[in-house]
């Protein structure tokens, strides 16, 4: 079974790369097309919808039963299926408001989940380059070259991720706002030494893998902005973890991530939990 999933890994990675190339092209290139999904926060480029075709397209026909759960297939009604088949879970573009707006803060993010189970993650950021990847038990690299999280306990010395999520106003209304602001409030008076927000949940996760940041906590995420980065976080040595501190579930549409397990524990306790419905 492992030398089978290595071969899974290894194409993705090389259909990540072509993937890359697109949308670095388009990157460079004039004005993509973009249009609103859910609200005017949530973008969609023709960009995002050629990668995941790209993508899905390339891995079905090589592997044959394999499932998927990508952005914009959900986003144009399709139905996620949460089995134990193995099941690739695809963000085309995370970031997408980065894309749109030139900012090279962007990832191609897949993750390979088997029984329900993460088993691989890719992120890779075809801007600058930068590309992360992960298996379970064979450790976090970042372009062939190990990484770790940070070994940082205290809030004092922390350097936090974070999103204010705006679209959590769609499910919240303007009540999300305060909560927002309060759990960013918390840390402040716990001590943090600042904050920092990339825009693309993957790049802020990665940041945590490779230890520049030490914790991100965020709300109202999908399975496809962290099913990959999530692999890349622990082999990195991190903890991921619901919010609440209970363990994390890809599916539940939150999560908290950090280099040390008492910084994740004193980051959660910063935060006014929510719930959303699962999405499987
Ligand atoms: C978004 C980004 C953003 C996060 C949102 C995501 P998308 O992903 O990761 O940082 O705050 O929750 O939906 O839509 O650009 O793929």
């Amino acid at each position: 079974i492992h030398e089978e999933e290595q071969v899974f890994v290894d194409y993705a990675l090389e259909l990540v790369k072509k993937a890359g190339t697109l949308v670095r092209t388009a990157f460079d290139s004039a004005e993509s097309k973009v249009e609103t999904k859910a609200s005017n926060t949530d973008l969609v480029t023709e960009t995002d919808q050629a990668v995941e075709k790209l993508l899905i397209e390339g891995l079905s026909a090589r592997f044959k039963g394999h499932r998927f759960i990508g952005e914009e297939s959900v986003a144009g009604g399709a139905k996620i299926e949460w089995t134990d088949a193995p099941t690739w879970i695809i963000d085309p573009i995370d970031g997408t408001t980065n894309f749109v707006h030139r900012i090279p803060m962007i990832a191609i993010c897949v993750g390979l989940a088997i029984k329900k189970q993460l088993r691989a993650g890719i992120v890779f950021n075809p801007i600058t380059n930068e590309l992360y990847m992960a298996q379970v038990g064979k450790g976090a690299f970042k372009n062939g070259f190990p990484i770790r999280a940070s070994k940082n306990e205290l809030m004092s010395k922390a350097v936090l991720c974070q999103s204010l999520g705006l679209h959590n106003r769609v499910q919240f209304g303007d009540r999300w706002l305060d909560i927002a602001q309060g759990n960013m409030r918390n840390q402040v008076l716990a001590g943090v030494r600042g904050h920092r927000s990339f825009g693309s949940a993957a790049i802020n996760m990665v940041m945590v893998a490779q230890g520049s940041c030490d914790g991100y906590v965020e709300y109202g995420i999908h399975a496809w902005d962290v099913a990959a980065p999530a692999v890349i976080v622990l082999e990195a040595g991190g903890v991921v973890t619901d919010p609440t501190g209970a363990p994390f579930d890809v599916m539940s549409r939150k999560v908290l991530c950090a280099g040390t397990a008492q910084l994740g524990k004193d980051l959660s306790n910063c935060l006014t939990h929510v719930d959303f419905e699962p999405e499987a």
